[in-house]
């Protein structure tokens, strides 16, 4: 089976969908695989290395497509003549009946799925894979959320005009930075872990009360609600997720943390409710009351943010706390995440093969959720929160 890799084109882009070490096993497998020229720069692998793994580089995304079964990208592929991408509409190139696997949002163009569907694509969206063990080892979102937790502990420190850990020096003795860390999932989690390392005192916060274990099996500390602050009901759903809160216990929760985070030296915010906008746990309020100097590191920026403040892709400054709502995080390491997508796309693609080619069994569960178009329409596969 053909391969085609594509060169990402987003300008905050570093990382592409194969790293050279992953073409030994997709050989294996029987694929071959066509990188594009430049593919593997941003993550600091040249056109040789490709070529010296096994794969054939080519220059012209035309020529690259050609024949092409199967497509690999990480961001969703572009739309619009002379949009941010470079002027090209990847879409438009990609091979009917051919199969796209990449992240097909958010940031995506309205319109892609059935842009995809009436070329005649199969699009299988990475963001959908379900958080089962069996497809754990294709579980894009939780690799490249790792990275972006840990990144995110990174920039609060190289922000925060104070030291993360306690230094007891000549000059006196410094306190550990206070980091409150609200969401602990898969990038919370590493968030905090991180955190720890740079010997910060690091508070963790999440509405699933499972999290509360994890958060101090990292030697932080979870940060409860007692019962003056009436508790919340369970909100972990049968998927693992959290589910959205009600209004009433929206202001509970706003008012339990108006009491923690101006405490706070650092505070990275990652709460995502699958589907819906990110709640909002940050409020102007809250900023003001900050002490100057104090970092938000706001993960959830392209969703809306959970900070009132924060602008996705930005960084800004309020009554002396900075707030940055990065949205390339994981490009930042663009080398392991490279390294990680790939790996995650080789189980994907070890899943699908029969024989060297491409089965889409749609009675399988894992595709039957992750496919988005198929045979020419937009399909609406159960949601992964379900
Ligand atoms: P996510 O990115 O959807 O959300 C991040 C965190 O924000 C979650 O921990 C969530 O509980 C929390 N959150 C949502 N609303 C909040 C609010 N109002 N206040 C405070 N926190 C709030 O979550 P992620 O990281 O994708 O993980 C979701 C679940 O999936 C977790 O239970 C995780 O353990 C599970 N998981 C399972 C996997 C598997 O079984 N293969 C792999 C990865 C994750």
């Amino acid at each position: 089976m053909e391969i085609a890799v594509l060169r990402e084109r987003h300008p905050l882009e570093r990382r592409v969908a194969l790293a050279p070490s992953h073409l030994a096993s997709l050989e294996k497998l029987g694929c071959r695989v066509r990188v594009e020229s430049g593919s593997g720069a941003r993550a600091g692998w040249s056109d040789d290395e490709y070529r010296a793994a096994g794969a054939e580089v080519v220059q012209d995304p035309g020529a690259l497509l050609e024949g092409a079964r199967c497509v690999l990208k990480i961001r969703p592929p572009s739309m619009r003549e002379g949009g941010a991408d470079g002027g090209e509409s990847e879409v438009d190139r990609l091979p009917a009946g051919s199969l796209l696997i990449s992240f097909l949002s958010p940031g995506a163009a309205d319109g892609l799925l059935e842009a995809l569907a009436s070329r005649n694509v199969s699009a299988i969206a990475m963001e959908r894979m379900p958080r089962t063990t069996r497809a754990q080892r294709m579980d894009a979102l939780s690799s490249q959320a790792s990275a972006g937790g840990y990144r995110a502990a990174l920039l609060a420190a190289t922000h925060l005009p104070r030291f993360f850990p306690m230094l007891t020096t000549a000059a006196g003795t410094i306190p550990p930075a206070k980091v409150l860390v609200l969401g602990a999932g898969v990038a919370g989690l590493q968030a905090i872990a991180t955190a720890k390392r740079l010997g910060a005192q690091v508070q963790g916060y999440d509405i699933r009360s499972a999290a509360a274990e994890q958060v101090r099996s990292l030697g932080a500390t979870f940060l409860e609600e007692t019962e003056e602050d009436a508790a919340l009901e369970e909100a972990e759903t049968e998927g693992g997720y959290a589910r959205a809160l009600a209004e009433s216990e929206k202001d509970r929760q706003l008012a339990f943390l108006g009491r923690h985070v101006p405490k706070a030296d650092v505070v990275i915010t990652t709460a995502q409710i699958p589907g819906r906008p990110a709640p909002l746990l940050v409020t102007r309020a809250m900023v003001e009351e900050m002490a100057g100097g104090s970092v938000i590191v706001d993960l959830a920026g392209e969703t809306g943010g959970n900070c009132e403040l924060s602008r996705a892709g930005e960084t800004i400054e309020h009554g002396g706390v900075t707030i940055l709502a990065p949205t390339d995080l994981p490009s930042g390491v663009a080398q392991h995440t490279s390294r990680m997508y790939g790996t995650n796309l080789i189980a994907v693609l070890s899943h699908l093969l029969d024989d060297g080619e491409v089965r889409l069994d749609l009675e399988d569960e894992i595709l039957g959720t992750v496919l988005v178009t198929h045979e020419g329409a937009v399909r609406v596969p159960p949601s992964p929160s379900s």
